[in-house]
């Protein structure tokens, strides 16, 4: 598949998607929406793909948005339309892969960017980034989940907050606030991000992606994160990866899961 917005490098285990709209600081317009859900899809399929890391092309921004372009003239029937769909082709679904996938947020993520970030399952930054939603001040709000996500992530108060007053934050401030984890300099990023992910590739990828869908259903309605975790608790004792570790624990050596 050869895509025309998005490009794939694939290294030992690791897919880095590389947002590649540079002149339009990587806004999200409905053919890039697309492309990343086919490259999703691919690669939650690719069993030698164990991490996926998003970031944006160019040293401007991670993705400075929705394509404010594509939808200046919808009409409120187009706008509820082009929320849903995003959140089901791209937003909800990178929740909701197993294969763990992490921002690394290398400038501007503002609107439909930070809410794409915010849908990773976590977040790295570059010292430059400069995160908010800012919708309100087009007239409009956060579409893509952000509403939901924001104040999940660093509490409502601050969420309200940063939504009302479209503001920017800093790296500095969005790791106070929890919405990302570690910043670093624009040059050290992807080094970071690989090193998180080499990490992440040492344990049981068939338990991540469990400890995944248990962590998601703390935030599910009407579904109970606690029966979750103690059916994907008991589901993990009939996997192969279950043997190997406690097997290699035993043997006091280094486990070398199956993924199965
Ligand atoms: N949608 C469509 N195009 C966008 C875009 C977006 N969300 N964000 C940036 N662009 C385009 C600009 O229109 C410009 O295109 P042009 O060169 O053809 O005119 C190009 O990207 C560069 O952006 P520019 O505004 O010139 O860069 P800047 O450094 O002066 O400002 C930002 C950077 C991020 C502050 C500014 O681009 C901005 O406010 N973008 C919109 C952010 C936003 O409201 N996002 C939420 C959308 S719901």
């Amino acid at each position: 598949m050869s895509y025309e917005n998005i490009l794939i490098k694939k290294k030992e285990g690791l897919a880095t998607v590389t947002i590649n709209r540079p002149k339009k600081l990587n806004a999200l317009n409905k053919a890039t929406i697309e492309e990343l859900h086919t490259a999703f899809e691919t690669l939650e399929d690719d069993a030698n793909i164990k991490v996926i890391v998003v970031t944006g092309s160019g040293e401007k921004a991670f993705v400075a948005g929705a394509d404010i372009s594509e939808f200046a003239n919808f009409s409120p029937e187009e706008g509820a339309r082009l929320a849903r769909k995003g959140q089901e082709m791209l937003f909800d679904y990178v929740e909701n892969l197993s294969t763990p996938v992490i921002a690394a947020v290398n400038g501007f993520a503002l609107g439909g960017g930070l809410e794409l970030a915010m849908a990773c399952h976590f977040r790295i930054a570059s010292d430059n980034a400069k995160m908010g939603l800012p919708e309100v001040s087009l007239g409009v709000i956060p579409g893509y989940g952000g509403t939901q996500r924001l104040p999940q992530l660093v509490g409502k108060g601050r969420a309200m907050e940063l939504i009302m007053t479209a503001s920017m934050i800093g790296a500095s401030d969005a790791k106070d606030y929890g919405l990302v984890n570690h910043v670093t300099s624009q040059e050290e990023l992807l080094g970071l991000a690989e090193k998180l992910a080499s990490k992440i590739m040492k344990n049981s990828s068939v338990a991540i992606g469990a400890a995944i869908r248990a962590i998601n259903d703390n935030y599910r309605d009407g579904v109970n994160g606690y029966d979750t975790e103690i059916a994907e608790f008991g589901d993990s004792f009939g996997t192969e990866d279950f043997k190997e570790g406690t097997t290699a624990f035993l043997e006091k050596r280094k486990p070398n899961f199956p993924g199965a």
